[in-house]
């Protein structure tokens, strides 16, 4: 069997579950990968059934057409990033959809195909671009953003304690040569470190490296400007399922579904709500969706997964 049906897509069946698919209904799929969750949807629907089919890399949408291959008269392939997801349903002339599924982060294939610059593993140019007709690649950042924003993102992306030795030694290297690949970036971030960071069980290369990547896609904004946009296009009872990997995209969605499930705003003391305002969602869960032990042994990568699902209320 290819490695395309017995990839098993992180937190399926709850995920299926959540968006409570009707056969009839319009789906977004805000994150394509390699269609593992697509899949499913698709094989659900019937009649009007229509499901859209987003991701912001083109090489995702150049495998669809085989990894959907037999669904495809009810599927719509996009090639954009997920923060316009207003746009591209005003676009298509979709006024509302009934689910919307994000599934964050890289895609096995874009870790896998080394020349891409996502891994620390293979060596490749510095690239990590998702899409790569956008101009930002990750040797733009190492070779020219200063030593505070180097030191900054490395913290806050990375959540990496030694971003301050590693920025350093980031700039003075460039000042020798240009950094260009995956694995001189590897060096010179393990030659910063102490000698007992480098003996941790992580990989002492994986926080810089998710922190660049996360820089060069622009990542944590283009979240909060797809929940800003996808929430108004969800028709009442519609549900939006968010899987995330890291804490910080999880902060972003958990505290903006909570915005939009927030109902009266008035001080605590006034009588009577004068706001008016009643929340768009409710919270489908309180805590986040994780996935089983059983799930975490057979794909590790799931182990950091939480999926977050909200309602529409009207
Ligand atoms: C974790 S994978 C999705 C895997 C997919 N659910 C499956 O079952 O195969 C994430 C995908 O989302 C895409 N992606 C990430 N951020 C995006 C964004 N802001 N806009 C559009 N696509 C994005 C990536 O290019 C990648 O293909």
């Amino acid at each position: 069997m290819s490695e395309m049906y017995t990839h098993r897509p992180v937190l399926l069946d709850e995920c299926i579950e959540a968006l409570n698919i009707r056969p009839e209904g319009i789906y977004l799929d805000g994150t394509l990968g390699r269609a593992g969750h697509s899949r499913e949807i698709a094989r659900r629907l019937s009649g009007s059934g229509k499901l859209i089919c987003v991701d912001r890399d083109q090489a995702a949408l150049d495998a669809a057409q085989e990894r959907l291959g037999e669904w495809m008269d009810r599927v719509t392939l996009v090639h954009s990033n997920f923060d316009r997801v207003s746009e591209i349903l005003d676009e298509l002339g979709i006024a509302g959809v009934d689910g919307m599924l994000f599934d964050l982060g890289v895609s096995s294939p874009q870790l896998d195909d080394g020349s891409r610059g996502f891994s620390y593993m293979a060596d490749a140019p510095l690239d990590m671009r998702m899409d790569r007709s956008e101009g930002l690649t990750a040797a733009d950042v190492v070779n020219t953003w200063s030593q505070e924003e180097l030191r900054r993102i490395l913290f806050q992306y990375g959540e990496e304690r030694y971003a301050p030795l590693i920025a350093a030694a980031i700039v003075r290297r460039r000042e020798e040569r240009p950094i260009e690949t995956t694995l001189e970036l590897v060096d010179i971030i393990k030659g910063a470190m102490p000698a007992r960071a480098l003996k941790e069980k992580q990989h002492p290369a994986k926080r810089s490296f998710q922190a660049i990547r996360i820089a060069v896609n622009d990542e944590l904004s283009s979240v909060d400007r797809m929940l800003q946009g996808a929430v108004p296009k969800l028709n009442k009872g519609g549900r939006l399922a968010v899987i995330t990997f890291h804490s910080l995209e999880d902060r972003i969605v958990k505290t903006g579904l909570g915005e939009f499930a927030k109902g009266c705003i008035c001080p605590p003391d006034f009588p009577v709500c004068v706001c008016g305002r009643t929340p768009d969602v409710k919270l489908v869960n309180k805590k986040p969706i994780l996935p089983s032990p059983q799930e975490i042994e057979e794909n590790p990568r799931a182990r950091s997964a939480k999926l977050r699902v909200a309602e529409k209320l009207k």
